[in-house]
């Protein structure tokens, strides 16, 4: 196991891991100073590329953007989100996750997890490759949005899914969308971190898409909170290189060659 992941795993119980969304460059250096771990996720395909979902994603793609994005890391873990399809069979699973690794040196990748791909889990633990689950709300299997583990039976079925995933060999397991109560009992029963998106405090660590916590992604449900209105500041730059181009103020001489 890499050393950046047992650092990362002796994390739990000592403080709260911190996490967030990036897939470029720019933005991961600017994280790489706080952030224990950055995830290269699939909301790209909503956040940039405009789509209602992220089922149609290309495995390229998450190539190319992991490529940029670890290129401005240096202490945070990267982790890679595989895309909807590319992880049906475990052999299917262990070629791309591979390809994923070798040509982006990312540390890891994640799958959402479904009640019939913890083979693909075990697969990869079996290959050495490390894995990080994701349960609850999951954007690539579900088709509408709900929050879960709101009542017995919900909340037993995440906490048997959660350490078997666990069991499996993931290294973490990501919480989004659970109710309080359930993703305290999760992240207690489990030796492994969780990082919650919308599942309270009660998580080892949290994530948001940094994007929508930026406020520039326009997506703002209860559980993001908006540290930055971005939207507006960029606006307010772009209006006066507008106004400054028409009037002839930009470039100035000091502007020219
Ligand atoms: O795709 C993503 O950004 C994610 C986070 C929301 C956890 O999976």
């Amino acid at each position: 196991m890499k050393v950046k992941i047992k650092k990362f795993l002796k994390k739990k119980n000592k403080r709260k891991i911190v996490c967030l969304t990036s897939y470029s460059k720019s933005i991961s250096k600017i994280l790489d100073k706080y952030c224990d771990l950055i995830l290269v996720g699939d909301s790209l395909a909503n956040v940039l590329y405009g789509s209602k979902t992220t089922h149609e994603l290309k495995l390229q793609t998450m190539i190319n953007h992991a490529k940029s994005a670890v290129l401005g890391a240096n202490k945070s873990l990267v982790v890679v989100d595989m895309p909807k399809n590319s992880y049906t069979t475990p052999k299917q699973a262990i070629k791309n996750a591979k390809k994923i690794l070798r040509e982006t040196k990312c540390d890891a990748i994640k799958i959402e997890n479904n009640r019939h791909n913890l083979n693909v889990v075990k697969a990869f633990t079996k290959s050495k490759i490390n894995v990080m689950g994701h349960i609850g709300y999951t954007p690539q299997f579900k088709k509408k949005f709900k929050v879960e583990g709101k009542n017995k039976i919900e909340q037993n079925n995440l906490l048997k899914n959660a350490k078997k995933i666990e069991k499996a060999g993931a290294f973490s397991i990501v919480l989004e969308c659970i109710e309080k109560k359930t993703a305290q009992k999760i992240t207690k029963s489990l030796k492994i971190p969780t990082i919650g998106i919308g599942s309270s405090n009660m998580c080892d660590g949290q994530i948001l898409v940094t994007d929508d916590m930026l406020g520039l992604s326009g997506f703002y449900p209860k559980f993001v909170k908006k540290y930055a209105n971005l939207q507006k500041t960029i606006d307010k730059a772009i209006k006066q290189f507008h106004k400054e181009v028409k009037i002839n103020k930009f470039p100035l001489g000091k502007n020219s060659f």
